[in-house]
């Protein structure tokens, strides 16, 4: 018996009617992206044979994964998130755009509205006795040009590989801060070093990836967005040298201009000859962002974002 029908005549006239486009209501657009997705669907169904069980499982995963809100981790861990990312690079090599520091995917855990500083900025709140990190750099433009002004807008995890917000115990906006560069460009923050983190264990990201035998492990990094007017917006994260996860991320986001030192300052006159008290660690990394152009359109994605209230 061919159960093979999703491509005959019947089920491609159903399928137009399934996804609106013999309707003269909705949104065009919505109905040419449903109809490609149901269409891919109804086939694989055919192909692969997937069986009632098989589909209600996945139904009720679809379930699980929004009750708890890890629809945009499974993006990042499945590549659809960096996919994203090849997309946009590949746009900018069609249009001739010289990209300075390469973008990597934004993750769930963004929550806007940081306290602003100029400069300089503390970032944790002091109750993570990790190690002390000192960040800092210069963001520049294509040219090599400073730029003053710039916004870093930065966020990372604790020792515990948790964000506040998410993780509640946290204080408000602790390790997440946008710092305006000075005059020369330059931004400098203290913090504390992150931990690499894996995805919730019991959670649907991590059934999903224990069903095709991956891990769900990223190793230790620090998101950015940096802004400035007149140039588009970048979306990034350093990854720091030395991670078991470096080159083995969940989420596929190191690239390798991303990849940063952490440089340990354990003497005591080499910590005290820079004003601390104690050892520190000390990544230093510049930004190069691209100026709008004709050809250079500014990239904000639109998601929906945590705020805190
Ligand atoms: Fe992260």
């Amino acid at each position: 018996m061919d159960t093979h029908i999703a491509k005959s005549a019947r089920i491609t006239e159903f399928l137009k009617v399934a996804s609106g486009l013999t309707s003269n209501q909705g949104s065009p657009r919505a109905k040419a992206i449903i109809h490609r997705l149901l269409s891919d669907l109804f086939t694989a169904i055919d192909d692969l044979d997937i069986t009632p069980d098989e589909f209600w499982a996945g139904v009720s995963y679809i379930n699980d994964l929004g009750g708890a809100g890890e629809a945009g981790l499974l993006a990042a861990g499945t590549g659809l998130e960096h996919f994203l990312d090849l997309r946009m690079d590949a746009a900018d090599a069609a249009a001739g755009v010289e990209i300075g520091t390469s973008r990597t995917i934004e993750g769930p855990l963004y929550v806007a509205g940081a306290p602003l500083s100029e400069g300089r900025a503390r970032l944790d709140d002091g109750s993570d006795k990790g190690k002390t990190l000192i960040m800092h750099g210069v963001v520049r433009d294509i040219g090599g040009k400073p730029v003053p002004g710039a916004i870093v807008d930065v966020w990372h995890a604790n020792t515990k590989g948790m964000y506040s917000f998410f993780d509640k115990s946290q204080s408000q906006y602790n390790m997440r801060r946008r710092i305006q560069t000075d005059a020369s460009g330059r931004y400098e923050f203290q913090s504390i070093l992150p931990s690499g983190y894996g995805c919730p264990p019991d959670g649907p990201t991590q059934a999903l990836l224990d069903a095709i035998g991956r891990h769900g492990q990223r190793p230790a990094h620090i998101h950015f967005f940096v802004s400035a007017p007149g140039h588009r917006q970048l979306t990034t994260q350093i990854n720091i040298a030395g991670d078991k996860y470096l080159h083995d991320d969940f989420a596929f986001a190191t690239r390798d201009d991303l990849i940063a030192d952490a440089v340990e300052h354990n003497d005591p006159q080499a910590f005290q000859a820079r004003g601390m008290t104690e050892p520190f660690v000390e990544i230093q990394f510049d930004f190069v962002i691209t100026a709008l152009a004709k050809h250079v359109v500014d990239e904000i994605v639109q998601r929906r974002r945590a705020e805190a209230a």
